[in-house]
């Protein structure tokens, strides 16, 4: 017995990297998965893995960053599989440059696929189980695992697009979180690090000592989906988890951390000026620290 027997799970861009071990780890845990890649061979690929492995898949095509293709994706499990329980939104691509250099072609690639191509699936998964929901099945778990990146959560420079739409898909996840939970959906996301045709190019190097954790291995990242698509993770929703080998971080999102109070008049420019250490107190004025490294 798995922990996702008979469950029925769309992985988007699943082809490959961290999306494929999500696949294969959901399908050995006994979902029924449908294998979703732009890259058709690489989705057949994987799909072939897992039937050849005792597992229930099946490949599909289309590009989730279109409202028609998300459209067809989900409707695709739902026609093949009955209904759909899990989405693992996970497609994603980079095209690195600097806000002062980059174009508006690679400004509008990078937005599409992550911020539309997490959006759209699950308008369509949203709108699927409401209908459920009226329907009648009041117990249902929905499940949706959003991907997003230490780069969007820290802000990376280079990756002004990538790090806008991740940090969008991190806003996402708690504004569906909220409007999802009456219908029994929980709405997550997390943070990979991992070695994949993504990031071979910076870690390509990072080949693990023989015998030693590997903590780059995408397959790390895919227990938390699973365990996130589970049936014990009723009461998790709206959070944003890094997941880097054996760890896992639980994130913090913005907060209020200084404050100032005028008193009931409105502030002057001198006012403010005389007040910037109360309002920061220790923390630094400039650029953020961020969590990389830890
Ligand atoms: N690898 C890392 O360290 C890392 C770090 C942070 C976040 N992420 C995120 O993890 C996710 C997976 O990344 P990866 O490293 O496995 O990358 P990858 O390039 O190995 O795999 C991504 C897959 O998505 C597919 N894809 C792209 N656009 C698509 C679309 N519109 N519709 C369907 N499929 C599409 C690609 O064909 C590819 O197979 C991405 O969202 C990425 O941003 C990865």
């Amino acid at each position: 017995m798995g922990s996702l027997d008979g469950k029925a799970v769309l992985v988007t861009g699943a082809g490959r990297g961290i999306g494929r071990e999500e696949a294969r780890l959901l399908a050995a845990e006994g979902a029924h998965v449908v294998v979703n890649d732009l890259d058709t061979d690489q989705a057949k690929a994987v799909v072939d893995e897992i039937t050849a492995a005792g597992g229930t898949a099946l490949a599909d095509g289309e590009d989730v960053s279109t409202w028609p293709g998300a459209e067809a994706a989900v409707g695709r499990v739902v026609a093949e599989l009955g209904r759909l329980d899990v989405l693992v939104n996970n497609a994603g691509i980079i095209r690195d440059a600097m806000s002062f250099s980059i174009t508006e072609e690679q400004w509008d690639a990078v937005v599409q696929v992550h911020l539309k191509g997490h959006l759209a699936p699950s308008h369509f998964a949203g709108r699927h189980w409401r209908e459920r929901s009226k329907a009648g099945h009041s117990h249902q778990r929905g499940r949706i695992v959003n991907t997003v990146s230490e780069s969007g959560l820290y802000g990376l420079a280079g990756q002004v697009n990538y790090a806008t739409a991740k940090a969008g898909i991190a806003s996402m996840t708690i504004v569906l979180a909220r409007e999802l939970a009456k219908y029994g959906v929980t709405v997550n996301a997390i943070a990979p690090r991992a070695r994949t045709r993504m990031t071979e190019t910076v870690l390509g190097s990072l080949t693990p000592e023989p015998g030693a954790f590997d903590e780059w291995d995408p397959a790390n990242v895919a227990p938390v989906v699973a365990w996130l698509a589970g049936d014990g993770t009723d009461a998790i929703t709206g959070q944003v988890l890094v997941v880097f080998g054996d760890k896992v971080h639980l994130m913090n999102g913005w907060d209020r951390c200084g404050r100032i109070d005028n008193d009931r008049r409105r502030w002057t420019v001198e006012d403010l000026s005389g007040r910037v250490d109360e309002l920061f107190g220790d923390r630094p004025t400039g650029l953020p620290v961020t969590g990389f490294g830890e």
